[in-house]
């Protein structure tokens, strides 16, 4: 795979620009779309590895899906209404996200399914949706590892469950949700906040779902076994894939840049939070409501004084997939900066709590790093004078596009390996890179 060679700061920019659609919306919408009656129509998909395994996934389940130009046709036949020769295997790639949750939608299924992942995929825990799943009454057959590659063997005697998601985590409360789908009678889960998109599509489409809105658990209850009809969803950009060239206009000099067309969910937005606590001024402009989401421009500017944060544990959930690169904005922030209770980033695509740190240590950044917690003492004249190269970090996406953003920002002569990595969420994102006016080189 290539690598990439960055030796040039990016220059002075003032740019508008769009992002892919979002990774999040995408994966539930053609998840949902398959269980629905009719031809869903799904716009601004993104051509991203993680979506395009999620298409194969569910045409090896039996549902029709065809793609013209930005335009995916998800051809629905209701619920449990997956229709595969007998024995599949299902490959969900880097894709955390398809596994676990079309696993929720796989309960009832009566012939096993063995579904697998990249490297990075077969290192994570499943144990977190095997647990719920098993207690509706599916069977997992994994040789007790939890990982992948596992099998899942549905029943006919499925029961709603009440189910305590602990973790903050979306894909598990998700996965559960779609459990619930097929189950007859209500299922209860008093969930720790997370990402609501899941919550939110099911009340567009009018589903039987009530939702009680606690501090810091919500009270979900679905009614199962409820049919529904096809909808139509214009997918907007995604803001985790808007978060690096947001941060990246943030560390540089006399630049701007706007976002447009972006989802503004409450619960994907905390990077905005902390970095507008730490200095930063980003705004958010032309808000609407689309299909129950929050959708606007966002508008950033560059910031010279940044200063450290002490950031509380109850603002993590809400910034989860973008604390690498909320490390950056310490990195050159004035203070030492605390981040704690973040043991759930050693369990995405790479250890990122290890690899965050390590990359700034490479930037000649202090750090003192444990098992959940990182101390990061910045640097506001952060000037990188080195080489630095970045290799064996599972390629994870976001750890390839963190360092090319450190890169831009902050100087030196950077080689990172795997450049294909960031494929899986963000396609245009070198493309981007240019638009803005970059530097760098393929090797
Ligand atoms: C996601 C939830 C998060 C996030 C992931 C996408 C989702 O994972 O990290 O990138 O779409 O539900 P967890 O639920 O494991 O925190």
């Amino acid at each position: 795979m290539a690598k990439i060679v960055v030796e040039n700061k990016i220059d002075n920019f003032n740019k508008v620009i769009y992002v892919d659609g979002d990774k999040s919306l995408s994966i539930r919408s053609l998840l949902i779309g398959s269980q629905s009656y009719g031809i869903c129509k799904i716009n601004n998909l993104p051509k991203s590895e993680d979506i395009m395994s999620t298409i194969a996934g569910l045409q090896k389940l039996g549902v029709k899906i065809s793609l013209q130009g930005n335009t995916c046709s998800v051809y629905g036949k209701g619920l449990n209404s997956f229709n595969f020769k007998k024995y599949i295997c299902i490959n969900a790639g880097n894709s955390g996200t398809f596994a676990r949750l079309l696993l929720g939608l796989l309960i009832k299924t009566p012939n096993f399914i063995k579904i697998t992942g990249d490297k990075s995929l077969s290192q994570r825990d499943f144990q977190r949706v095997i647990t719920p799943l098993s207690e509706f009454g599916a069977s997992f057959y994994n040789n007790n590892r939890a990982k992948l590659p596992l099998k899942i063997l549905g029943s006919e005697y499925i029961k709603p469950i009440n189910y305590f998601e602990k973790r903050g985590s979306a894909q598990c409360k998700s996965s559960v949700m779609f459990a619930a789908l097929n189950s007859p009678g209500t299922t209860i889960i008093k969930a720790k906040k997370s990402r609501d998109h899941t919550e939110i599509f099911f009340k567009y489409l009018k589903l039987p779902i009530n939702i009680i809105r606690n501090k810091n658990f919500d009270i979900i209850k679905i009614k199962g076994e409820v049919q529904f009809k096809s909808f139509n969803y214009d997918i907007p950009g995604d803001i985790s894939s808007s978060a690096f060239f947001i941060i990246m206009t943030l560390l540089s000099t006399n630049s701007k840049l706007k976002i447009k067309n972006v989802n503004l969910n409450p619960s994907r937005i905390g990077f905005i939070n902390i970095a507008n606590k730490m200095g930063a001024k980003i705004k958010i402009l032309n808000k609407k409501n689309r299909y129950g989401e929050i959708i606007g421009d966002i508008f950033v500017k560059s910031q010279s004084k940044l200063k450290a944060i002490n950031c509380p544990s109850s603002m993590n959930s809400n910034a989860i997939d973008e604390f690498l690169i909320i490390f950056l904005i310490a990195a050159k922030a004035y203070g030492v900066s605390n981040f704690k209770n973040l043991g759930e980033l050693n369990k995405k695509e790479s250890p990122r709590l290890k690899l965050g740190s390590k990359i700034l240590n490479k930037m000649g950044i202090k750090t003192v790093q444990k098992k959940n917690s990182i101390k990061i003492f910045g640097n506001p004249k952060l000037s990188i004078q080195k080489d630095i190269v970045i290799k064996n970090f599972y390629k994870d996406h976001r750890i390839f596009m963190t360092s090319v953003i450190a890169a831009l920002c902050f100087g030196g002569k950077w080689v990172i390996h795997d450049v294909d990595s960031h494929k899986s969420s963000f396609p245009s994102f070198m493309n981007l890179l240019k638009k803005i006016g970059s530097k760098y080189t393929l090797i």
